[in-house]
């Protein structure tokens, strides 16, 4: 090799070195830039498999005071899309204004869900970091091919229903769900899935302990008949999941003093050939005469109430006999059913303070009393029913002790069935109904229904 060959290594080499020096000072160094680049496509990583229903369009933002990266729905129903822009736009600018440094940022992107052909949910996610504070929120978009969804009024109630329940009987959440926050929240939203509707309430609304949403998936196959059709279409029926149907009109037909062997199953005969529901008020020391029959009601999904042991008046009674009464009838209803009643109807309607104060059991009455027993006529009691007019919301009472009565039944169920009548257990009358939350101590009676109509 030549002297000057070696000479030129030599400057290369030296050169060489000298480029290594200067990028370990700066310029190869990776830029904040692509290193927030980086993050923010990291963070969106973890939406991607989640987007399959709309592609996304990217933009990144780096700026010394506070950079912003955005993964953007592309969605082609116009008010949809401006919309979902507005919501992305109002989180930029917010961020903007109150950006000062360069570990500020917002990044944002989102899932979408195809719930069917023709509908699709959009949960828009953002995460924030602005003066040295983390935060995040959520926010959901519905729409089909031709704009925004609007959730009807009884999709929405009876999402929430249902979805009330749902969390009341989730262990998670149990404990620090604020019941009365539960019922008067509006800080929630509403998703359209694959699977379901997702009913969402912001950080803390419901729960003071919780430090995200709260969340909690209603599968369609429970709202089905509410469902917008092209969602309809895609859920089988399920026969096995009993489902009130709030757009008809409902009524709860109940029987008292049984269980008798023949008149509590041919009332039954009835209710099962017409796929309908009531609820039986048994008498304690009744229930060894009949315990076949209140067994069958159960299984049929009726719902089985206390009637006291021996259809005392609990009103003229001593507080040592209210709770031997309430008692003794929990434990005919456990050998029976294997479950004590949730609730008491007081023999003669006869409620006091001590009563109010000694049961726990909700105290439930009528709004409609069909007289039966006292004329023990089948045409009246069909009449008293049929001329009571508007019926929607009744607590109708009976008894499953007559011929007459069992006799009315097989009219009645089926002129209220054409009549546009749901019949439902008082439980379900209450719930879907009335919207309410069952109390002990308060008495449900006539006086109650008319205030609540
Ligand atoms: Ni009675």
């Amino acid at each position: 090799m030549s002297d000057i060959k070696i000479m030129i290594l030599r400057v290369l080499s030296g050169l060489s070195a000298v480029v290594v020096v200067l990028c370990s000072l700066a310029a190869c160094a990776p830029k904040p830039e692509s290193v927030f680049k980086d993050e923010a496509n990291q963070w969106f990583d973890g939406f991607e498999k989640a987007q399959a229903a709309l592609k996304a369009e990217k933009n990144y933002e780096y700026n010394e005071k506070g950079s912003v990266a955005v993964s953007k729905p592309k969605v082609s129903a116009v008010d949809a899309d401006s919309a979902i822009s507005d919501y992305y736009d109002t989180l930029k600018n917010e961020f903007r204004l109150r950006a000062s440094t360069e570990e500020d940022k917002l990044l944002i992107s989102y899932k979408s869900y195809k719930a069917s052909d023709d509908i699709t949910g959009v949960e828009v996610i953002y995460s924030q970091v602005l003066g040295g504070e983390t935060s995040s929120a959520v926010k959901t978009f519905n729409f089909d091919s031709k704009g925004l969804l609007q959730t009807d009024d009884v999709l929405q109630r009876l999402t929430m229903i249902i979805a009330k329940d749902m969390l009341l009987a989730n262990e998670q959440y149990g404990s620090s769900i604020d019941k009365s926050k539960l019922n008067e929240s509006r800080d929630y939203q509403l998703l359209f899935t694959e699977s379901g509707i997702s009913v969402i309430y912001d950080a803390g609304a419901i729960a003071p302990e919780s430090s995200g949403e709260l969340r909690v998936d209603v599968p369609y196959a429970k709202i089905r008949y509410a469902l917008p059709e092209s969602i309809k279409q895609n859920v089988p029926e399920d026969d096995s999941v009993r489902t009130v149907d709030i757009t008809k009109k409902l009524v709860a037909l109940t029987f008292d003093d049984g269980p008798n062997r023949k008149y509590t199953n041919e009332i039954l005969d009835t209710l099962e050939a017409y796929d309908s529901v009531a609820t039986f008020f048994e008498v304690g020391n009744v229930i060894p005469n009949a315990p076949e029959a209140m067994k069958r009601a159960a299984e049929l999904g009726c719902e089985i109430g206390s009637h006291s042991y021996s259809h005392k008046n609990l009103k003229t009674a001593s507080v040592d006999r209210i709770k031997e009464e309430i008692e003794k009838t929990d434990e005919k209803f456990e050998e029976v059913i294997g479950y004590k009643p949730t609730m008491l109807r007081p023999p003669y309607g006869a409620v006091d303070s001590d009563l109010r104060e000694n049961c726990d059991k909700y105290l439930i009455g009528w709004s409609v009393d069909t007289e039966d027993w006292k004329y023990r006529d089948k045409d009246k009691v069909v009449a008293s029913v049929k001329n009571e007019g508007d019926l929607d919301g009744d607590v109708i009472l009976m008894h499953s002790l007559y011929e007459s009565t069992s006799d009315a039944v097989k009219e009645l169920v089926p002129w209220l069935i054409e009549n546009g009548y749901q019949l439902v257990t008082v439980s379900e009358l209450m719930k879907y109904r009335y919207e309410t939350e069952l109390e002990t101590g308060k008495y449900y009676s006539g006086s109650w229904f008319d205030s609540n109509k």
